[in-house]
């Protein structure tokens, strides 16, 4: 039922007045309660999202095919972060007790080349066509065939493709009442969207501007997720969707084709697991570097005492940033696109190299970024075509062929499902909103994920890293991710399921959650509100969230050596978290107050 016009006037205005208050007071903003359940919960940052996602699981989904429900849903709801035109990583862990990765991340097109963004003098080019905006900055997305294959392999089987896409089809058709965090997205990003006339028309009303209480419908991506739902996740790849990606880019100068379409695989992987006091910790291998780096921090953290350095102590925040610096630092050495270049894996995890890497840690003093060389020393990395095979790879793909041989019986936001199945979840377009670029006719916005490749050695990117040769551009590889989906077990039980945007600060709050709760005993909500730091080795920085250090800490820091940097609390990370009390066996379901849209749903 449509609300009368005063009615919707009235919405508008008190939304506006505690959006507004949310958003001028990010320290306000702590302090949710965590929403606790019996069976299932779905954690997101958009309510309508976390609410397709139980929708889905109580009409008999499992974890994998809501997951599927709330990614779709979001391409609707959230087009600033996930949409069709997106990449990402899925970790299940399913009641069985198996764990897999579902890799959807971008490929670069077959177009791409090593230097393709540097321009005439050799520098790194800005501006439409560089790795950043317009045609030329995005990789293939992934989402469709990603979610696609997770459903295939590890849904419940009870609900199918066409259900799954139905709410965000619904949502996307007969529109949704737009908040005013989401309208202050379009208003923040007006300067991109506008130099491209379909992103002006979708996402700007063509110059009108979307404002908070608005009815928003998207009649074009509706029609894309009704040819999906028909025709199945290939059409997105080999049929009409295609045809006007492959025609949008082909008239704009763009680098994807629609061979680049037709041959993009999503690819299912081991995931990486460790130990941190006592628990198993699942999460990402490359190419995302978050599980590596997130498993060598927690790898030298352990023979400190961290409980009895207290939550925000100098020296903790001193501990922290140094495990932060020299992960970094290897992670921008020797990490890239396992199927282009040989990652020493398991030296890097190596317990022995995590405690000879702290050797050289002073609690007296930082030590400098430009000093701390890689760990394992300038390895040269040896780079090899996609099908080489080297014997951590033929491992890989033993163990993926017996992953693919058993059953499929049942299967970031994250979800928990009734039967334990848990989806950790990150997927991404980027920057906000991606490269700028709407495809005509389609609803969907397109990833600007090329510039998570090294455009040129040396140079920092638009998360001011500073990356290697293993991570540089070729046609096919995928670019290196900070994205962590994690998930933590205890005696193989589920026991905290998380991940985080935020670029490489997303290694720093999955980190941040999880020492929160295993070494400060803080409660799941407790710990994804907690204020957060971050050092990615380059830029030599330790950044912190506004407000969350006390001056004598921060004058302790700087006399360590410590360069001070304070940020908005509203870009570092957004945590949609879920903790398992084994004793009760009650879901609790932390969704992140940085973002004033998100919600966990359970029942
Ligand atoms: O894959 C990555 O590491 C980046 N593309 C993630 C970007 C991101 O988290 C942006 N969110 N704030």
């Amino acid at each position: 039922m449509l609300p009368t016009r005063a009615a919707a006037s009235f919405a508008r205005q008190s939304l506006r007045l505690v959006s507004t208050a949310i958003l001028l007071s990010p320290a306000l903003r702590a302090q949710r309660t965590a929403v606790e359940a019996e069976h299932a919960i779905v954690t997101s940052v958009h309510f309508l999202a976390s609410e397709a996602g139980v929708e889905v699981l109580k009409k008999g989904g499992n974890a994998v095919d809501a997951a599927a429900a709330t990614a779709f849903t979001l391409a609707v709801v959230y087009p600033y972060a996930g949409t069709l035109g997106a990449g990402g990583f899925m970790l299940i862990h399913l009641a069985d007790g198996r764990d897999v990765v579902v890799d959807y991340r971008e490929t670069a097109p077959s177009a791409a080349s090593r230097d393709m963004y540097l321009g005439p003098d050799g520098n790194v080019i800005s501006g439409p066509g560089s790795s950043t905006l317009g045609w030329r900055a995005s990789g293939v997305p992934g989402m469709v065939a990603g979610f696609a294959l997770a459903q295939q392999r590890y849904g419940s089987g009870k609900v199918t493709w066409s259900d799954v896409i139905e709410p965000a089809r619904r949502l996307a058709a007969e529109g949704h009442r737009v908040t005013q965090y989401t309208a202050y997205l379009f208003q923040n990003s007006v300067d991109k969207l506008a130099q491209f006339s379909e992103s002006k028309r979708v996402f700007l009303a063509d110059g009108a501007m979307l404002k908070s209480g608005d009815l928003w419908r998207q009649p074009d991506l509706a029609a894309t997720l009704v040819r999906l739902q028909q025709e199945g996740p290939r059409e997105f790849y080999e049929g009409e969707t295609a045809r006007l990606i492959a025609d949008a880019m082909a008239k704009n100068s763009g680098t994807i084709a629609l061979a680049d379409l037709k041959t993009y695989r999503p690819v299912e992987r081991i995931p990486l697991r460790g130990s941190y006091r006592g628990f198993e910790i699942v999460s990402m291998p490359p190419p995302s570097s978050g599980g590596i780096a997130l498993l060598q921090m927690l790898g030298m953290l352990e023979p400190f005492d961290v409980a009895s350095l207290g939550p925000n102590s100098a020296a903790k925040y001193h501990l922290f940033t140094e495990t932060m610096r020299r992960a970094f630092r290897d992670r921008a050495e020797y990490l890239g696109d396992p199927d282009f270049v040989t990652i020493p894996v398991t030296d890097l995890l190596d317990r022995a190299y995590l405690k000879k890497r702290m050797t050289d840690f002073d609690p007296t003093r930082a030590t400098r970024s430009d000093q701390t060389a890689p760990g394992l020393g300038p390895i040269k990395v040896t780079a090899h075509t996609p099908d080489s095979a080297d014997p951590s790879r033929a491992q890989h793909v033993a163990l993926r062929a017996q992953l693919q041989n058993e059953s499929t019986e049942t299967t970031h936001f994250s979800i928990v499902d009734a039967a334990g199945n848990a989806v950790s979840n990150t997927y991404t377009l980027n920057g906000a909103f991606g490269s700028g670029v709407t495809i005509p006719g389609t609803g969907i916005m397109l990833n600007n994920e090329m510039d998570d490749f090294t455009s040129k050695l040396g140079v920092k990117n638009m998360f001011g890293l500073i990356q290697g040769p293993a991570n540089s551009i070729a046609p096919g590889k995928r670019p290196l991710s900070a994205m962590t989906p994690t998930i933590v077990l205890k005696n193989g039980a589920v026991v905290l399921v998380t991940g985080s945007p935020g670029g490489p600060t997303i290694i720093s709050t999955v980190l941040a959650i999880i020492t929160n709760i295993i070494d400060h005993s803080m409660a799941v909500q407790q710990a994804v509100d907690f204020p957060r730091f971050h050092h990615q080795w380059m830029p030599d920085e330790l950044t912190f969230d506004r407000h969350s250090m006390s001056p004598d800490t921060m004058k302790i820091l700087a006399n360590l050596g410590h360069n001070l940097k304070e940020r908005p609390t509203i870009i570092t990370g957004d945590g949609e978290t879920i903790a398992v009390d084994l004793k009760t066996k009650l879901l609790h379901g932390a969704a992140d107050p940085r973002k004033p849209d998100s919600k966990s749903v359970g029942y």
